[in-house]
């Protein structure tokens, strides 16, 4: 049986007395939450503050990104091991507004901006593979944008993507992985992906696992759905066979609405 998961990802939000405040509302408002894993990732400069209000909790911790080198002149990055020492467990991998694809809501950047971060395909495959080396459980993302779903190449995407992503892992390799399908026009704009249509996406990836990995290995895989998931849709999405939870950004940032997406993860799976 898998065990759902709520991932509050706060991206560039929180200076550490926000953090922390944050950090004490979800740990307060999940302790009687059954069955659900939570996972908080607070921007790096946080993540030591967070860590001393969570250690002692079931809420486990996890960084936003990193960079695969052990150590050594690379200006800005952090290493795995950084993140393990300020307590974190989990590392999100590939996320679109890493990968420089953003959705609607950043249609005033410039194109040449668009990408100015630089994470692809081959990088989040480097980086999923480095992660759980270094004993980090990464949480890697894939997602189509708007002109790919128009197109109809939702399916041809994500797969290519979770393929890219899964290349040279061995089965070991990918037991604590697991995958977020974020569709990047859902991303921040309210506008959620229809729960049976996230559902039969979230399936594919699974397929796909199948595929490289065996069906066992995908049938223990968790695979998160992400993009404007609230208190409000949360129970849609989370009847979904193939949705073991959320990738949560917006929602995240309040602890009254990111513990409601807990209670009802858990609920929903226990059911
Ligand atoms: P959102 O972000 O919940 O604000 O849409 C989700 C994400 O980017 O992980």
């Amino acid at each position: 049986m898998r065990i759902p998961m709520m991932a509050g990802n706060w991206k560039m939000n929180c200076d550490n007395p926000a953090a922390v405040e944050l950090a004490k509302g979800i740990v307060e408002g999940s302790a009687n939450a059954l069955g659900c894993e939570v996972i908080v990732c607070p921007p790096f400069t946080a993540l030591s503050a967070v860590n001393d209000v969570t250690k002692d909790s079931p809420v486990s911790l996890g960084g936003q990104n990193f960079f695969w080198k052990a150590d050594g002149a690379f200006t800005g990055e952090i290493a795995a091991d950084m993140l393990l020492c300020c307590g974190c467990e989990y590392v999100i991998i590939g996320h679109s507004e890493r990968r420089g694809r953003f959705g609607a809501t950043d249609e005033d950047f410039a194109e040449e901006l668009q990408s100015v971060f630089g994470d692809n395909d081959a990088t989040v495959s480097i980086k999923l593979k480095a992660a759980v080396d270094a004993g980090l459980k990464p949480i890697a993302c894939c997602g189509e944008l708007l002109s790919e779903r128009e197109k109809g190449m939702t399916d041809a995407i994500v797969s290519d993507q979770v393929r890219a992503m899964l290349d040279g892992c061995s089965e070991e390799q990918l037991h604590s992985v697991t995958i977020a399908y974020e569709p990047v026009w859902a991303i921040g704009t309210g506008e959620v992906c229809e729960a049976d249509e996230a559902n039969r996406v979230c399936g594919l990836i699974r397929a796909v696992v199948a595929e490289v990995a065996g069906q066992e290995t995908a049938d223990n895989m968790r695979i998160l759905y992400g993009g404007s998931v609230k208190p409000d849709n949360v129970e849609g999405l989370m009847a979904q066979a193939e949705i073991d939870g959320g990738l949560v950004g917006g929602a995240s940032l309040k602890a009254d609405s990111f513990c409601t997406l807990i209670e009802v993860a858990g609920r929903a799976k226990r059911a």
